[in-house]
């Protein structure tokens, strides 16, 4: 994983510290400015500026899709991938076995040293992992469920992973009988392309990836259970694209095993 798909971490944190401070913030995570103490560097900070609807927006789903499957599924373990500087643990009353944070582990180093002294809500443990790593990715799947269920949050992740990776992730997911659940947000293929130029600034450069449509995440054996829209125009991305039925509009999916 490049060093600048890492610094998307802090420019998620940013928006979320942004957010807090604002008049009327949809969300409150007071820890998300630990982060970013002295701001973030220029490209980073465009990089927030300009996604801030997207992540602030994708984090309120989030936050309420993951309480409303908790409610269904209580002591499920959360696993979170591609978690960076989420801090829902602290913010939110999660009634789950533990949360599991799997990212770079340099990341989660850091995460670990800036959150010292702070008191989740649950217990938490953290995984260096690369998710592209199926054996590695099975292993931390099947040591979160301890033979319980699994509940995966993947939150502005998908972007990064090319579709053939998509899939083989989608695939490990469902081949873990533990894993009875997948919150995932997602972007269409239009809207990663308007939001490249964007990326360009950051150093190094990111590669992004919307999605066609959503084969990758159905053929491996998900379905659909709920999806909710992205409340996001994209003003500073450019003209939105043309519609059609069969455009991946950007949100977030609530996923089951298509046969449990
Ligand atoms: C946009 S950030 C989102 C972080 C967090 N989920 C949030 O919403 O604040 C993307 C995160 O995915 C992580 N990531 C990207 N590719 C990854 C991979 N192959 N394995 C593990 N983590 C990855 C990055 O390190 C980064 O923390």
């Amino acid at each position: 994983m490049s060093l600048s798909v890492q610094a998307t971490a802090y420019a998620a944190a940013a928006c979320r510290a942004a957010e807090t401070r604002s008049a009327r913030p949809r969300l409150v995570d007071p820890l998300a400015a630990l982060f970013t103490p002295d701001g973030v560097a220029a490209p980073v900070a465009s990089l927030a500026d300009a996604g801030r609807e997207e992540v602030v927006g994708r984090t309120v789903l989030i936050d309420t899709m993951l309480v409303e499957t908790l409610a269904r599924r209580p002591g499920a373990a959360v696993v979170n991938l591609g978690a960076g500087y989420c801090t829902r643990p602290y913010r939110l009353e999660l009634p789950c076995r533990e949360v599991v944070e799997a990212d770079d582990p340099a990341l989660l180093a850091l995460k670990e040293q800036v959150l010292r002294g702070q008191t989740p809500r649950c217990p938490v443990r953290r995984v260096g992992l690369d998710v592209r790593d199926p054996t590695a990715l099975t292993a931390l799947l099947a040591s979160a469920g301890d033979g319980g269920a699994v509940v995966v949050v993947t939150e502005g992740l998908l972007v990064y992973l090319a579709s053939e990776q998509v899939r083989t992730l989608a695939g490990v997911l469902a081949g873990v009988s533990g894993v009875v659940g997948w919150l995932a947000d997602i972007v269409g293929a239009d809207s990663a392309r308007q939001m490249a130029a964007v990326a360009q600034r950051v150093p190094g450069g990111l590669a992004l990836h919307g999605l066609d449509s959503l084969d990758p995440l159905e053929r491996p054996g998900w379905r659909v259970a709920a999806y909710r829209a992205l409340p996001v125009a994209r003003p500073r991305y450019g003209p939105g694209p043309a519609a059609a039925s069969r455009t991946v509009v950007d949100g977030v999916l609530s996923l089951e095993k298509a046969e449990p």
